[in-house]
């Protein structure tokens, strides 16, 4: 039987000395925003941040709830208050980081499906690659060059015409 093989590519660092210091510091912004997060239930804080194409810089914290379905993630808090100060306006590079409850954070995370699907979407939107730096508070960092790669054979709203 034919098949197909999908394969992704990121690039793997050992420590934040290894990136440029644009990225270096979106990392560090990421990290420092896991105070800002509101995670009373998981106790799992993530902070992102994001430079936009237009230069501005944007942050996201996930933001939890007692009526848990209407929590939301950091990456889709950043995504929408990146569209709604600067509606259009592409993301170039986002910055992901978190600390568990245990303050375990030495490996990167990988954003959920859902996220995963809101990324796609705001790249198809904006006509930009989101660019995305994973790590802990410390430990490796993965770089991928496009948000859309941990999201092989995706739904796409084109297919609903
Ligand atoms: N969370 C994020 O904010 N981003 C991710 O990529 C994974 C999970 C949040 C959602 C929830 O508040 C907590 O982490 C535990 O799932």
């Amino acid at each position: 039987m034919p098949g197909k093989r999908i394969e992704i590519n990121f690039e793997v660092y050992d420590s934040i000395g290894e990136l440029s210091p644009e990225d270096a510091f979106l990392l560090e912004s990421a990290r420092a925003q896991t105070a800002n997060a509101y995670a009373p239930y998981s106790n799992f804080c993530v902070g992102a941040t994001a430079r936009l194409v237009n230069g501005e810089l944007v942050s996201g914290t996930n933001q939890e709830n007692a009526s848990f379905p209407a929590g939301i993630c950091a990456e889709r808090v950043l995504m929408s208050t990146a569209s709604g100060l600067y509606p259009g306006v592409g993301i170039k590079t986002m910055a992901i980081s978190y600390l568990n409850k245990n303050g375990h954070s030495d490996h990167p995370i990988s954003p959920c499906g859902i996220c995963r699907q809101s990324f796609a979407e705001f790249q198809i939107r904006t006509g930009q690659s989101i660019r995305l730096i994973l790590s802990g508070q410390s430990g490796q960092i993965f770089i991928m060059q496009d948000a859309v790669d941990l999201l092989p054979l995706m739904f796409n709203a084109e297919d609903m015409k």
